[in-house]
This record gives structure tokens, C-alpha cells and sequence, in this order.
């Protein structure tokens, strides 16, 4: 970036697993960094933290704290982000919420960095950033898209703890230790044991069966990729891996597609690596991921059950605190100040305006 205007940053949930991340992500991508206010509850207020050789203490959320600030990343939680991410733009700011407060908002445009950053020209104060499962799977399906088309979705998920945040990191470590220890496994945040278990139920579930997780995946995948038809179904399972969620993807294309041919599209895909050799037994892991920015893909096949070499099944697996959450608000970030749109669509208006 071309040394822009240092700006005034909130991060709403800064000492969340995903706030602590958005502070890195920050710092390591050398985002124009004039002020960073860290926001959490009255319960961390008064705490300081160090950032980069700096101590910052933390402060209450409440909506007197975004007066002055320019861009508040928020990653506090659904509630907070409705009742807080309107005081805040109301006061100037440009919030990119990680909840899923706002993302199917017709208002709100929800955006992955590499697939519809033109969709943030719209937003008039608040940005949603997706789901981490629906995260990493667009940039993958919109290379399908625009070669061959969409015809059909089916994917699983193997989603880690930390999605769930610090309290479920903690619990399975807490269950871990226990199981050494011969001593009986406590689970408060889940509704059975995690450690050495897969459990079908993510999110809370809805009439129509599914898990909300799941149809976040359905629903968000739809508006991120303008495919508002698109067929798709999820299963979201959690499993005792600590960092990185991994997807079993099955996609049904309009047009014929080899396994070659995908490999190549999903490589020219920005921030998309493939890892793809499973003579060597190379494939993507989450522990290889964990830390990274980028979405790995392999075990690109092709898939026998669909006739007219339509079909295909791979494996995409990412950082769910990085791309799934903070790189991408950090990147979204990004594209609003290099195309001069940190703030609302109404406002730059106003602005450009003949008087
Ligand atoms: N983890 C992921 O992979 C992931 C990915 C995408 C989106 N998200 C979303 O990001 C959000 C946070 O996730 P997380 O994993 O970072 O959770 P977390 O580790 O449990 O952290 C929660 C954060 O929210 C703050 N908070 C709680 N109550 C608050 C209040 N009343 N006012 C202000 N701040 C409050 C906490 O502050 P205190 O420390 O003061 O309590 C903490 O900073 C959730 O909406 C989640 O759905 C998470």
C-alpha cells in the first residue's frame, strides 16, 4: 500500500481469540495504524495489553468509544454487533462485523477479499464479513464458476474448537488432560465431550433440520458468489482439532471438467494454494494451515457418480482465525482505503456532490 493516511482502528473483542488475531493480522500486514482503541467488556476494562512494543489498555465497548475512529473491526458476538455497530457508523466509523449479525442484510454487503470485493462500493456503514466455513469455500467455487458453472454443492465440514472461541479452546485441552489423567470429562461449552469425539451440531438447530452453521454455508455462499439459486447443502461437524477447519467439497459442474484442468483454476485463484500428491502423501492438513493466510486444496478427483465428467471432489482446508476471520477483515479493510471507500456510499456522495 502507498503510505496512506494513518487511521483511527477499533477492534471490538480485542481480547477474543479472533480480536488478539485481528491485532496481529493488523501489525504483520502493516495496515495504516494511526490509533488502535481495544474494546472488550467491562470485565476487561482498565486491562493493558502489549502490541507491538506498546501497552494499550483495553476499554469498555460502548458507543462513546468509536467517537473519532475510522474503521472498528468488530468480533464480539452477534448481540453486541447489533446493538453496538449502529452506534458506531452513526458516529462515523466503518464497522466490519464478524458476526453474523448483519450478513443476509440486503443493506450490508458480505464480502471475501478475492471474490466480491466490488460489493463493498455499496456498504453504507457496516460490512459483514462470512462465516469461516463459507470462507474458504467461495474462492474454490468461484474458480468453478466462472469456467465451467455451478450445477450442484455438497459439503462437510471438520470444523476446530477454536471456531467456538477461547472457553471451547480450553475445554478441550481441559478434556484432554482429563482423559490422561483417567479423571471424567466436564463439557459446559459443547453438549458432550469434544476430545476424541466428532459432533454433528454446530450452531443451534433450525425447523428445517439443519444446523444455523450449516445453512450460513448455504445462504452466504449464495449472495458472496451472486448465485442466488444455487443448489447447495452442508454438514457441519466439530472435531478436536485445535486451529484450521477442513472441508470433503462436492461440486456437480454444468460443463465437462478434469482434475487437471481444476487444479489449475483453483492455483490461479489469489490466496489459493493447491497441495495435491497423494503418491508422496500430500495433502492438505490442518496443522500445516494453522498460522497461514492462505486455502489450501488437494485430493482433486473426479467424481464417478456423476455422469459427463461433471463432477468433482476435493478437500480445502484454512486457518479459521486468519482467512476464516481476521486476515479477511484486514484485507476488506485494505480495499476500502486503497479505493477510497472507508466511508459510506451516502456519504462519499455527499461529498462529491456538485453544491
Ligand atoms: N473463532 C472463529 O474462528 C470465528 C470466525 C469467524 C467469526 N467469529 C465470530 O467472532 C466473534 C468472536 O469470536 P471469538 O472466537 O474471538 O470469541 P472469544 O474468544 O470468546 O472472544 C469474545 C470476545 O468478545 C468480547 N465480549 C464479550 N462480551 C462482550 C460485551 N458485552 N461487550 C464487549 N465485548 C464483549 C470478549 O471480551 P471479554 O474478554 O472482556 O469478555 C472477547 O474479547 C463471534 O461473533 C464469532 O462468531 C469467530
Amino acid at each position: 500500500m502507498s503510505q496512506p493516511n494513518p487511521l483511527t482502528v477499533a477492534v471490538v473483542g480485542a481480547t477474543g481469540v479472533v480480536g488478539r488475531t485481528m491485532v496481529q493480522v493488523l501489525g504483520e500486514r502493516e495496515f495504516p495504524v494511526g490509533e488502535l482503541r481495544l474494546l472488550a467488556s467491562g470485565r476487561s476494562a482498565g486491562r493493558t495489553v502489549e502490541v507491538r512494543g506498546r501497552s494499550i489498555e483495553i476499554q469498555e465497548a460502548v458507543g462513546e468509544a468509536f467517537d473519532g475512529v475510522d474503521i472498528a473491526l468488530f468480533s464480539a458476538g452477534a448481540d453486541i454487533s447489533k446493538d453496538l455497530a449502529p452506534q458506531a457508523v452513526a458516529r462515523g466509523a466503518t464497522v466490519i462485523d464478524n458476526s453474523n449479525a448483519w450478513r443476509m442484510d440486503p443493506n450490508v454487503p458480505l464480502v471475501v477479499s478475492q471474490v466480491n470485493p466490488d460489493d463493498l462500493a455499496w456498504h453504507e456503514g457496516i460490512i459483514a464479513n462470512p462465516n469461516c466455513s463459507t470462507m474458504q469455500l467461495v474462492p474454490v467455487l468461484m474458480a468453478l464458476r466462472d469456467s465451467v458453472g455451478l450445477e450442484r454443492v455438497v459439503v462437510d465440514t471438520y470444523q476446530s474448537v477454536s471456531g467456538t472461541g477461547a472457553e471451547a479452546i480450553a475445554e478441550l485441552e481441559g478434556q484432554i488432560r482429563a482423559h490422561v489423567a483417567g479423571e471424567q470429562k466436564h463439557a459446559a461449552v459443547y453438549p458432550h465431550p469434544i476430545a476424541f469425539n466428532a459432533l454433528p451440531e454446530i450452531d443451534v438447530f433450525l425447523e428445517n433440520g439443519y444446523t444455523r452453521e450449516e445453512w450460513k454455508v448455504v445462504t452466504e455462499s449464495r449472495k458472496i458468489l451472486h448465485l442466488e439459486d444455487l443448489r447447495i447443502s452442508c454438514t457441519a461437524v466439530r472435531i478436536p482439532v485445535f486451529v484450521s477447519h477442513s472441508e470433503a467439497v462436492h461440486v456437480e459442474t454444468r460443463a465437462p471438467i478434469t482434475p487437471e484442468k481444476a487444479r489449475r483454476l483453483f492455483a490461479g485463484v489469489d490466496g489459493v494454494v493447491v497441495n495435491d500428491d497423494p503418491a508422496s502423501h500430500e495433502y492438505p492438513l490442518a496443522t500445516d494451515a494453522a498460522g497461514r493466510d492462505e486455502i489450501f486444496v488437494g485430493r482433486v478427483r473426479q467424481d464417478p457418480s456423476i455422469p459427463g465428467e461433471r463432477g468433482l471432489a476435493f478437500w480445502v482446508v484454512s486457518d479459521n482465525l486468519r482467512k476464516g476471520a481476521a486476515t479477511n477483515t484486514v484485507q476488506l479493510a485494505e480495499l476500502l482505503v486503497e479505493r477510497g471507500q472507508v466511508r459510506a456510499r451516502s456519504r462519499r456522495q455527499a461529498v462529491e456532490a456538485p453544491a
